[in-house]
């Protein structure tokens, strides 16, 4: 469609040029819109973006321009409609646009990330709290976006930085010598230390005396106290066992799993260069950085005691990163309640003279609720992601199990949507948004949900897989003047290298997942409406092939979110 508009915006600016007018290609070309109603046509120029510079009403120049365009290479029809100049592609033009679709196998990606590297920090759970609901936010856009990156060329580093060090460690510590042993904790596992730690902080409320105990401890840890180690190890290795399960479940793995504590002992070296350049600030015995000049609060670096904290580490952690990966960007996923933290070290980066401050990005979401309800981890409010999913998936099977009873290898098939499902939830809509989890919502094979997409994904499956002697044995070239559903859903097709390219530049998935559905619907209309094996020769042919690509498209879009291709359902 960009030829098109090229060629357009080039016609335009010619006329207006003849007529003593100073305007660009470009400025036309950016003008340029999509109608929101195909009866509109392909493309239209809005002409009150010229009202200004021409002197004269929309309506006017519409209508005059109309006039004196003349013909256009792929442009059938132009219409002036009120103050829109409307223009209508040739549907031949959609019928190669299919071929371009259907040849290539990987459409949509591209390599504007050739030879450049991106880290994506996401997931990154705090060990010795259940995987909880919060988390699928950071994970799974975390791992759309590494999917879009690597669809788009880059090089990508999946990082999971484990929350694995802070003052919380202090208080586990003591909470665990206090009420429980090994043998409770194995018994039990992370049930047993999230337990504890829910206890400790409804405790230290009223005994400001654990807090300190707490505090103390974790300076001794970070001492390298030999049993608080062993403890902090132990509870680490309980943590990663457990979410290990869900990632299983999720299908997600990554490159490194340095978490905070792998960050503790490359501290020092960052104070001392803060220090050198003279950016740290004792204040009331703790060192900051003063950030005030920037509208933000002065970050607090070390505290009195001299033990780090999470921006600490934090800017240790990109400090590594640079030098180990030599990344582009590094991108963190997190939720939008840590973006003043991400942009006070941000902002500590820049002020240290690292020019790759510009490649650091924080990526934020919305909060995730669940029947309307606040999860926090403090208060014991905690749904583990693990048991969702695999709640999800026996629901799956059910619901399979009415639907479909004789459907080979119902297990994985329960397990592919039902996973799916949670993650589409959580990808549906702008990251920022609070989102909030019901199952029926989430589990219906109606509206805008992942077992609707896998369903269509299967659909257009089970077509190619009907049409037996399949699309290569006819010349679909024959089949002219495709139908506006079909030409719909080319136009839906052609669209996507698009949407991948603005999810990538918007770090929003949501722009996948949101195109995918649309183009569903096409794909559904399209079903309901023109017979596919019923047809005959070319017309026949043609259908296949708009399905195949279908498929293909879907496919990809699939993989890009996380979720598993469904042959059938
Ligand atoms: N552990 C943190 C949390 O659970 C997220 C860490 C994000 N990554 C980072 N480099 N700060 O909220």
């Amino acid at each position: 469609m960009q030829n098109i508009k090229d060629e357009i915006a080039k016609k335009i600016k010619d006329i207006l040029i003849s007529e003593g007018f100073s305007v660009t290609e470009s400025d036309i070309s950016a003008f340029i819109e999509k109608p929101s109603d195909s009866v509109m046509g392909d493309l239209a120029l809005p002409c009150f973006k010229l009202a200004r510079l021409l002197k004269s009403a929309p309506p006017r120049i519409a209508a005059e321009l109309n006039e004196k365009i003349g013909e256009l290479p792929l442009i059938i029809k132009t219409e002036a409609v009120g103050g829109y100049l409307n223009f209508f592609v040739d549907s031949d033009y959609y019928s190669n646009l299919l071929d371009d679709i259907a040849k290539n196998p990987t459409f949509g990606s591209s390599d504007i990330g050739k030879d450049k590297v991106v880290c994506v920090d996401f997931s990154s759970p705090n060990i010795s709290k259940r995987f909880h609901l919060g988390h699928i936010g950071s994970t799974v856009i975390g791992n759309s976006l590494r999917n879009i990156y690597a669809f788009c060329g880059y090089k990508c580093v999946a990082i999971n930085h484990l929350g694995d060090w802070g003052t919380q460690f202090g208080k586990l510590i003591v909470a665990y010598k206090m009420w429980s042993s090994k043998e409770k904790v194995d018994e039990r596992g992370i049930n047993e230390l999230e337990q504890l730690y829910v206890r400790f902080c409804k405790e230290e409320k009223d005994n400001k005396a654990l807090s300190d105990e707490a505090r103390a401890a974790f300076t001794q840890l970070e001492n390298g106290n030999r049993e608080y180690l062993e403890m902090w190890q132990y509870f680490k290795e309980i943590s990663i066992k457990e979410y290990q399960k869900t990632y299983a479940l999720l299908e997600i793995t990554f490159d490194s799993y340095n978490g905070e504590a792998f960050f503790s002992d490359k501290m020092p070296a960052v104070v001392e260069e803060l220090k050198k350049k003279g950016l740290l600030v004792l204040d009331d015995g703790a060192s900051i950085v003063r950030l005030d000049q920037y509208n933000m609060p002065n970050a607090l670096i070390l505290k009195t005691d001299g033990s780090t904290l999470y921006p600490t580490r934090d800017i240790a952690a990109a400090i590594w990163r640079k030098k180990e990966y030599d990344f582009d960007k590094c991108i963190y996923v997190t939720s939008a309640g840590q973006s003043l933290h991400f942009a006070q070290w941000f902002k500590i980066v820049e002020l240290m003279g690292y020019d790759w401050y510009k490649g650091l990005v924080h990526v934020p979401y919305g909060t995730m609720s669940f029947g309307g309800e606040k999860l926090a981890s403090r208060t014991g409010n905690i749904i583990s992601l693990e048991d969702l999913l695999t709640e999800s998936v026996a629901k799956c099977e059910k619901i399979i199990e009415e639907k479909n009873a004789l459907l080979a290898d119902k297990k994985s098939v329960a397990r592919a949507v039902g996973v799916g499902a949670v993650i589409f939830n959580a990808l549906a809509n702008s990251r920022i948004k609070d989102t909030n989890f019901v199952w029926e919502d989430a589990l219906s094979f109606e509206g805008n949900t992942g077992p609707y997409v896998q369903y269509t994904y299967a659909r257009s499956a089970s077509v190619l897989r009907k049409s037996e002697n399949g699309i290569d044995n006819y010349d679909d070239n024959e089949y002219k003047n495709p139908l506006s559903e079909e030409i719909e859903l080319i136009k839906r097709l052609s669209e996507f290298p698009e949407a991948v390219l603005r999810a990538l530049e918007e770090n929003e998935p949501s722009i996948i997942s949101r195109h995918m559905l649309s183009i569903c619907t096409a794909f559904n209309q399209f079903y309901h409406n023109c017979p596919i094996l019923k047809s005959e020769g070319a017309l026949r042919a043609f259908r296949l092939k708009l399905t195949q690509a279908v498929k293909q498209v879907l496919g990809n879009a699939l993989d890009l979110l996380g979720m598993k291709r469904t042959e059938e359902i």
